[in-house]
């Protein structure tokens, strides 16, 4: 039972229509949201882009009341009528247009459903698994209507800013050649050409810094991203990138560029005044006072490193840790002296579920420090742990004793973890920093060599080119590298980069390359850099990840349309998928045995 429209039109959105319409005769189209049949009357929530409106079927109305009566939710009509004020007792406050109704002189059935293997219903929330199998149905939900729609508003004020600053949109290649860029490449055989193939961008990096070679001053993009990594709450196989970058810029004009884009986006988007400047920390205060890169400054519970007071400890957990060249660090967990011993052997799981040894924990009392490691302990220390911690009567001290990086992993992850638990993050607060001097590389904890801490093309900070020459000193080298963050999450990465061909070209060799492989895969990137690079920088937010922090996401799946799995399976296309043996033929290659 479809009706024929004819050249009816639709006249306005469901949810755009207000007080301003009453009287007005109106054609809305969308899809049953609720249907009710009460007291004789049919009412129905017709749904679209825009909202809900009711629209009111009257008995007197036969043939449209009994057409009305057969439409279940999810068919898709077109009403036409009149526009009402409810009576004052049926307004309804949860419903934008809940002062007014829709009175139905006709209805058009455009188009009747299967019974919808997922309901549209926050209430109702299938498995995830069945919502993304039906991707298209479950976009319906008002969550997800109003997290893409606010992504593309996101979107368009950058674009406005950007476009505002002088900035030139300019897309890159999506086949491009396979070179190292720190995640495993996603490859495209070539059929034209044998054994070849060409490699999706992890990021527009190399083509970004040769427009800017190309003279074109200030570029950006709205990037499409690919890596083949292990995926996480917040990681995508396929993601996007706001990519910039700009010539003669310096670090200051890329925070100040980037701080009144932030400002913007949650002032017309949220309604919020960002306090500018972000403050600023760098990678060694970020790792001493909470122990990572991407701190959430939201909370305290700051990391206080208790090694220097524990220095003639005769607690062997403590000692060996010191002796071997580790730390002794500890948080004050606010109120948390009555955690239950299960609560603590949680704690002490997830520590070593982060790759530690374990927790100690001592309470803190109105006398003192009490626990089972305080019989190892002088007064003295006693007392030091309870000043260093800053700790108060009822907070509970957590002691890690580990290398320096371990002690950080496992205190970061347990404040990150506790923060949570506790409920310490007050809501709707963007605390936001910028974290620099970053170090240029760092060892490979498998092969021992040295890799980009960040990635490769970043200029080292000036007074430390010349260590380039000096294998002793690689690791003192800091490059010009910065990230930002907010609540936590590392949302962009940028630096100032290497725009003289010779300091490149160390760089890579302190990386391994080879003369030959350094030519073959980089070769056409170094040749660039001899012709008059102008000195550049830029940086890339993370577009699905600001779209999470601003929407309030959890899963960064909720803020892409038609996002993958953790296995990067895409579960209503089923991609990826079998290929025919013409395909593999084509194509070159066969299956492995
Ligand atoms: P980087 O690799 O740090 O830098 O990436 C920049 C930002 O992109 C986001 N991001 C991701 N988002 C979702 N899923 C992923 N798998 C993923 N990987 C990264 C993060 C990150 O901060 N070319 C450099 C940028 C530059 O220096 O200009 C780059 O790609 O928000």
């Amino acid at each position: 039972m479809r009706d024929n429209l004819g050249t009816k039109k639709r006249s306005h959105y469901c949810g755009e229509l207000n007080k301003d319409n009453l009287g007005q005769e109106v054609t809305v189209m969308g899809w049953v949201h609720k249907r009710r049949d009460l007291g004789g009357l049919i009412f129905i929530d017709l749904r679209d882009v825009k909202g809900l409106l009711q629209v009111v079927i009257r008995p007197e109305q036969t043939e449209v009341f009994a057409k009305a009566e057969k439409v279940r939710n999810e068919y898709v009509i077109a009403a036409v009528g009149k526009i009402c004020a409810r009576d004052q007792q049926n307004v309804n406050r949860n419903m934008e247009t809940g002062e007014i109704e829709l009175v139905a002189d006709s209805f058009y059935v455009l188009n009747d459903t299967l019974p919808l293997p997922i309901q549209i219903n926050e209430a109702a929330l299938a498995e995830e698994d069945l919502r993304l199998t039906y991707r298209y149905l479950d976009l319906r939900r008002a969550k997800l209507q109003k997290i893409i729609l606010t992504r593309h508003k996101i979107v368009q004020i950058i674009r406005e800013f950007l476009n505002r600053e002088g900035f030139y949109d300019i897309e890159t290649p999506i086949l491009m050649k396979s070179t190292p860029e720190g995640a495993r490449d996603y490859l495209v055989p070539s059929r034209i050409q044998p054994g070849k193939f060409y490699a999706l961008p992890q990021s527009p990096q190399m083509f970004k810094q040769l427009l800017m070679i190309g003279g074109f001053d200030r570029y950006y993009q709205i990037a499409r991203c690919f890596r083949d990594e292990d995926l996480r709450a917040d990681r995508q196989p396929e993601f996007t990138q706001l990519d910039i970058e700009l010539s003669f810029a310096s670090q200051e004009q890329i925070f100040d560029l980037l701080e009144r884009l932030m400002s913007e986006l949650f002032r017309q988007v949220l309604n919020i005044e960002l306090s500018l400047p972000f403050p600023r920390l760098s990678y060694q205060e970020a790792m001493n006072r909470f122990g990572c890169d991407k701190p959430d400054t939201r909370f305290g519970m700051e990391l206080k490193d208790l090694s220097q007071a524990l220095g003639e400890s005769s607690f062997q957990v403590f000692s060996a840790a010191l002796q071997s060249g580790g730390v002794v660090k500890a948080i004050a967990i606010p109120q948390a002296a009555d955690f239950s011993r299960k609560q603590q052997d949680e704690l002490v799981e997830l520590a070593k579920h982060l790759g530690g040894k374990g927790i100690a924990f001592a309470k803190v009392t109105e006398a003192g420090l009490d626990a089972g490691i305080t019989k190892f302990l002088s007064e003295t220390e006693k007392d030091s742990i309870v000043k260093l911690c800053e700790a108060k009567p009822g907070d509970l001290i957590a002691i890690a004793a580990d290398s320096f990086e371990m002690s950080c992993k496992v205190l970061s992850g347990l404040r990150n973890h506790l923060a949570a638990q506790l409920k310490l993050i007050a809501l709707n607060s963007y605390n936001f920093c910028w974290i620099t001097d970053f170090p240029l590389f760092s060892r490979n904890g498998e092969t021992g060599g040295w890799e980009p801490a960040h990635h490769m093309f970043t200029l080292p900070k000036e007074e430390h080119i010349d260590y380039l020459d000096d294998p002793a000193r690689i690791g003192d080298i800091h490059g010009q590298l910065y990230d930002l963050v907010c609540n936590g999450m590392e949302l962009s990465s940028g630096s100032i980069r290497c725009h003289r061909y010779d300091v490149q070209k160390k760089i890579f060799q302190v990386l391994g390359f080879e003369e030959e492989d350094l030519k073959l895969r980089f070769g056409f990137f170094l040749e660039a850099l001899k012709y008059g690079t102008p000195p550049h920088g830029g940086i890339a937010p993370g577009l699905d990840r600001l779209v999470m922090i601003m929407t309030g996401a959890e899963s960064i799946r909720d803020v892409i349309a038609f996002p993958k799995t953790l296995k990067a399976t895409d579960l209503m296309s089923q991609a990826p998928s079998e290929v025919d043996a013409i395909q593999w033929k084509e194509l070159h290659l066969k299956p492995t045995e």
